[in-house]
């Protein structure tokens, strides 16, 4: 087997600096995700990770560093290129069309990353949305309008339109905020279950029991700049720091 620090990253986030206007939401910040891997992003509100994944899929563009994915520098694709490549994100706030039903929210997805041909007709849209329906356990709710469902079913349509996409990496923005804990077990198991299908997953979250139980690997995001936190040294408590920028954000990243 090769050795982790030896594989290919999936996705190469190198020295990425986001601004908005004169404020710096993200200052050079690295990351390697490995093929296969269930990788956990923490930190404060506001210190940037919605961004970070905004950087990555596309919704918004680094100024400074590249994005690197299955090899390629994607940095100045767009969005749609970018899930077609294999990137998908749920969004922290569950936007669905709220005039189509929960069937028709997926097709939009699956026809956001058709590819020319790919198109398909619509009995097998409709075979592959129930497919992805079912395995999120949605399948019942298929044909009703998305204003019938409950948080936790809303949370995991986001998930169901991402995959949807046929992603090979999964970002999900707090998809357990302000659920119940059996709910939030609900979306770990299921978070879970994707990734033993082979897709890579990036977790986002504050509810630090699911990072724990999720992720293989974990990384805190800090911002320096508003005062919530300073991490450790580099190398305090014999884990490797991944990065630790010398102006605003600290990352620190643990092994498995
Ligand atoms: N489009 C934007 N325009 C201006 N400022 C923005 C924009 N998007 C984010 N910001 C700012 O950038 C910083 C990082 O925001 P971001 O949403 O990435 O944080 P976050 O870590 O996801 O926080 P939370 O945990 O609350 O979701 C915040 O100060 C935010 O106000
Ligand atoms: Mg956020």
């Amino acid at each position: 087997m090769t050795p982790p620090e030896l594989e290919v990253p999936l996705l190469r986030i190198d020295a990425v600096t986001k601004r908005f206007g004169g404020f710096v939401a993200l200052d050079d910040v690295s990351v390697d995700i490995r093929p296969g891997e269930r990788f956990g992003l923490i930190g404060p509100n506001g210190s940037g990770k919605t961004t970070l994944i905004n950087c990555i899929s596309g919704a918004m563009h680094a100024e400074v560093g590249t994005v690197v994915f299955r090899g390629e520098d994607i940095t100045q694709l767009p969005a749609h290129i970018r899930t077609r490549r294999g990137i998908a994100r749920s969004f922290q706030i569950p936007r669905p069309f709220k005039s189509m039903t929960v069937a028709e929210n997926l097709m939009v997805a699956l026809d956001f990353a058709a590819i020319g041909d790919d198109f398909v007709v619509a009995a097998q849209r409709r075979d592959t949305v129930m497919s992805i329906l079912t395995q999120t356990g949605l399948a019942a709710k298929a044909d009703l309008s998305t204003t019938g469902l409950s948080q936790v079913e809303l949370r995991k349509m986001e998930l169901a339109r991402a995959m949807a996409t046929h992603p090979k990496l999964l970002i999900s923005d707090e998809a357990m905020a302000g659920l119940s804990s059996s709910e939030v077990d609900e979306v770990l198991d299921l978070l879970i279950k994707l990734a033993s299908q082979g897709i890579t997953i990036i977790m986002i979250e504050h509810i630090m029991q699911a990072v724990m139980r999720f992720s293989q690997r974990r990384q805190d995001h800090r911002d320096r700049r508003a005062g919530r936190g300073h991490g450790q040294p580099a190398g305090a408590g014999g884990l490797p720091w991944h990065l630790a920028s010398p102006s605003m954000t600290l990352m620190r990243v643990t092994a498995p």
